[in-house]
């Protein structure tokens, strides 16, 4: 599972208990836009060099708690 369908999969079960979906953007989840940046684990797009829709699972251990924030830039401070 890529990491986009994870957050997915997870707004899905947050619908269904009435609670606020993760608000996240992406377009072409193709590694082509550039439109799905995160900080991820405190690293740009996670802890491979590729787009955060490009990254999958089983880059992480099960059960590892993971760290999702905002793409960081001088344009949107924290
Ligand atoms: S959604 Fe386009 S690069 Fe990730």
């Amino acid at each position: 599972m890529s990491f986009l369908e994870m957050i997915d999969v997870l707004n899905e079960e947050l619908v269904k208990k009435n609670e606020d979906p993760i608000a996240f953007d992406h377009d072409c989840r193709e590694g082509i836009c550039g439109m799905c940046s995160l900080y991820i684990n405190g690293q740009p797009h996670g802890p491979l060099q590729t787009t955060t829709c490009q990254l999958h699972m089983r880059s992480f251990k099960d059960g590892e708690t993971i760290t999702i924030e905002p793409w960081r830039a001088k344009a949107f401070p924290s």
